[in-house]
């Protein structure tokens, strides 16, 4: 099989990571360059991507998640923050970034921007918080499978309370919302759980060919 599947297998959600051994930078850039590449619904990514690396502000998070060490002794915090409350400008400005990108007139795109505008921004505000962070998660798996591939550790947390972060971090005045963490460090080598045996469904459970 092809050796992404043996990463995939050293991969584990790190409990406990080795706060004395921090990635490069280098490496943080390759993985926040992932994030931005990655797919989204239309291509809006209708999130931000919050890095965090203050030892204060991580003490705060840490007892926002109910003081799951990860939190402040990973190398850095990722916070995925989606956008649940958009509205159209986040459309325009997306159109206005295709056309200084790809050099195409407003007028090209137009069907393209009344698309989006009449699929999305009726939709109930519950929805919309949902549609965002759906894409946010994108986001989340791929940063741990790139991360996989250059064995550098992760750990994906929901185990935190959104209305907390989104004081802390400011986001709420932003229009953003805290979807989803990773914490992005090394493992340590105390911890157990990256000698467990991964629990998974069978291929015959979980996939259907048709
Ligand atoms: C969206 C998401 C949220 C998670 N939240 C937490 C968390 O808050 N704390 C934690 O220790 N693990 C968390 N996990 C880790 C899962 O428990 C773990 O990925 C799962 O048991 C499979 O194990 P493995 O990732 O080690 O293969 C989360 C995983 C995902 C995908």
């Amino acid at each position: 099989m092809n050796p992404i599947v043996d990463k995939l297998n050293w991969r584990y959600a790190t409990k406990k990571f080795d706060s004395s051994k921090k990635i490069s930078k280098e490496d943080l850039e390759t993985l926040l360059e992932a994030a931005r590449l990655t797919a989204s619904s239309y291509g809006l990514q209708p999130y931000e991507i919050y890095v965090i690396k203050d030892t204060d502000v991580r003490k705060n998070l840490r007892k926002a998640s109910y003081n799951q060490p990860q939190i402040t002794d990973a190398s850095y915090l990722i916070v995925l923050a989606n956008k649940p409350t958009f509205n159209e400008t986040m459309i325009d400005d997306y159109i206005a970034n295709i056309m200084a990108i790809r050099g195409v007139s407003k007028d090209d795109l137009e069907g393209f921007s009344q698309t989006m505008k009449s699929t999305l921004l009726d939709l109930p505000d519950a929805h919309k918080n949902t549609w965002t962070s759906n894409q946010a998660y994108i986001v989340l798996g791929n940063l741990m499978t790139i991360a996989a591939e250059m064995e550098i550790d992760t750990c994906p947390m929901e185990g935190f309370d959104k209305a907390q972060y989104n004081e802390i971090l400011g986001l709420t005045d932003k229009g953003l919302n805290a979807a989803v963490v990773l914490a992005v460090g090394y493992r340590s080598s105390e911890d157990d759980t990256q000698n467990y045996p991964k629990v998974r469904y069978s291929k015959e459970q979980i996939i259907t060919h048709i």
